[in-house]
């Protein structure tokens, strides 16, 4: 079935595109735009979208590697790498 008519990308095409990445790497968060990147092609309209999403979620490779969920959850409390509080010059000053 044709999931992309921009592109003619197949469902069997996603598919495999999902395998041939997780027996590639073991550790890769697959998305669409690396599906696309794989098979040599670029999104066009993106109304595909949802029905593409789909065609991913029912791979059964499709799910994150077991060392990389719950990261963000994992380093509650530790600094990041956002803006600071004080980023405002005047806020800076006071703060010293
Ligand atoms: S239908 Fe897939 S990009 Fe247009």
């Amino acid at each position: 079935m044709i999931v992309c008519h921009c592109t003619q990308i197949t469902d069997t095409e996603i598919r495999a595109a999902i395998d041939w990445m997780r027996s590639a790497d073991p550790e890769t968060i697959i998305t669409p735009g690396k599906i696309y990147h794989a098979l040599g092609k670029r999104a066009d309209c993106g109304g595909c979208m949802p029905l593409f999403l789909d065609t991913m979620r029912s791979s059964d490779n499709l799910g994150v590697p077991a060392n990389l969920r719950g990261l963000r959850t994992r380093n509650k409390g530790t600094v990041h790498e956002g803006r600071r509080k004080g980023y405002r010059i005047p806020e800076r000053s006071a703060a010293v």
